[in-house]
């Protein structure tokens, strides 16, 4: 069972492009955008944008070999690329949809909230890719 939506995964050309449309279009105050950080491991770039109830990830191509590169081939100007849910034990999780005959794109790695995630194959879901997140502890 999925619990809160944790973000929307936004993929974009340029981070400081969006950043600037989420802060001049739609008001969003600086200390709501967070700092870009690289992901080398995961090819890509990251920042995300605050808003009262959930988040928007934006994400960039790192590198030549980015997982979102053919995304961005076909989308030009950036995308809706998935959704995130959150789940309490990533691991459980992973059996659990496998046991549903959903495909799990890979191992559990840590995100870019620094816990672990799984993806779960758009066939799977109406077209749209799913992250889940485990919940951050603590929280
Ligand atoms: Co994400």
């Amino acid at each position: 069972m999925i619990g809160r939506l944790n973000h929307v995964g936004v993929a974009v050309p340029s981070i400081e492009a969006a950043k600037a449309t989420y802060r001049d279009l739609y008001g969003v105050s600086d200390a709501d955008i967070t700092e870009t950080k690289d992901m080398p491991t995961q090819g890509v770039r990251v920042a995300f944008v605050n808003v009262p109830n959930s988040q928007i990830e934006l994400i960039e191509p790192l590198g030549e070999t980015s997982p979102i590169i053919k995304f961005l081939e076909k989308n030009p100007q950036g995308g809706q690329h998935h959704v995130c849910f959150e789940v309490a034990d990533i691991h459980v999780a992973k059996a659990e949809m496998a046991a549903r005959g959903a495909t799990v794109l890979g191992e559990p790695r840590i995100g870019a909230h620094g816990t672990l995630v799984i993806f779960v194959h758009p066939k799977n879901s109406n077209g749209v890719l799913i992250e889940l997140m485990e919940t951050p502890k603590g929280h």
